[in-house]
């Protein structure tokens, strides 16, 4: 297992500001909603259209296989990149087919459901790849049969193909990966980025298609610059109470967990915020990372930079075999 640096003043460190060379070029913006869990108000959308971002990236788990809340994203007036997530197929899973809700939901969101495929920010020079989505984490697929009805795919080493072959098709060579679950390979403990925290606690739940998926990417000379997800709440089963470590960088590659759950907070005068997490890219690589947190009006109440944490050592080797 990597060798985890648990946060401290030293091991975290904040994103570098850009460098002056690089001032010319353009600065985007890519906006990230965790996992929603019905969770969204008029004021989310007044902010995310009024501060435009150049893509809004939703991790999933909008609400219960709940089509109305699909459409309330899918309508968005905004440009978008969603990945659903297992919530989001919920009764699909127990009946290993796609309910017609979820055929609807997959309908309105149309190409803004970027499972296995490209999303272009040339302003960030960077391409944003979807990964397999519905993801539970853990070693199954929990249904292949699902999995084989929508996407053709029925193994982890299918998926992590699929992957691949979407970033093969990427304009930049760096590259964001939008995801439900994290990969495998980043710490086993309950609080790491995405450990067990719940049943017995304990072991790494990240997806082995997407560090499989990870490994062959760069293998072949192109960068992945940040991979983004959720579906691991920031709160903890076990130990109750504590907090996962949400932002972490191994190498070159920054891994962002999005799910602050539930996203909704009170302020001190009992009004509430609203969470989302705010990414800058320049010239293929981010230039900042802030938690923001947004006000009933959809004006933006406070913007912190959170510390990330590195982690040590290289990512761990990917058993290539195993289906
Ligand atoms: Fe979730
Ligand atoms: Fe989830």
């Amino acid at each position: 297992m990597p060798r985890i640096a648990r946060y401290s003043g030293r091991s975290a460190r904040y994103l570098p500001a850009p460098l002056p060379s690089r001032s010319i070029d353009p600065v985007a913006t890519l906006t990230v909603v965790g996992d929603v869990h019905r969770w969204w108000r008029s004021a989310d959308s007044t902010f995310l259209e009024r501060s435009r971002p150049d893509l809004s990236l939703f991790v999933g788990d909008l609400g219960d296989e709940d089509v109305e809340i699909v459409r309330l994203v899918a309508e968005l007036p905004v440009p978008k990149a969603v990945i659903l997530g297992n919530h989001d197929a919920w009764q699909s899973f127990g009946r290993k087919v796609s309910t017609p809700k979820l055929q609807e939901s997959l309908s309105l969101l149309g190409e803004d459901h970027i499972a296995y495929s490209v999303r272009e920010v040339p302003r960030g020079g960077i391409s944003v790849i979807g990964a397999r989505p519905f993801s539970w984490g853990g070693p199954s697929l929990r249904s292949p049969e699902l999995y084989d009805e929508i996407y053709g795919i029925h193994t982890m080493r299918q998926s992590a193909a699929a992957i691949v072959d979407a970033a093969r098709n990427a304009q930049h060579r760096d590259l964001v990966i939008l995801a439900h679950n994290g990969p495998l390979g980043l710490g086993d403990q309950p609080e790491d980025i995405y450990g067990k925290d719940f049943g017995k606690p304990g072991g790494d739940w990240g997806d082995r298609d997407l560090a499989l998926a990870i490994q062959r990417i760069e293998g072949s000379g192109l960068r992945v610059r940040a991979v983004i997800a959720g579906h691991m709440h920031h709160k903890l089963a076990h130990p109750r109470g504590s907090e996962r470590m949400r932002f972490v960088r191994r190498g070159e590659t920054l891994f962002l967990n999005a799910a602050y759950v539930p996203r909704v907070r009170q302020d001190a005068a009992g009004s509430e915020q609203s969470y989302f997490l705010r990414t800058r890219w320049q010239a293929g690589t981010c230039v900042g990372v802030e938690e923001v947190w947004v006000d009933v009006h959809g004006n933006e109440a406070d913007a912190v930079a959170p510390a990330i944490v590195d982690i040590d050592g290289m990512a761990p080797v990917v058993d290539e075999t195993q289906d």
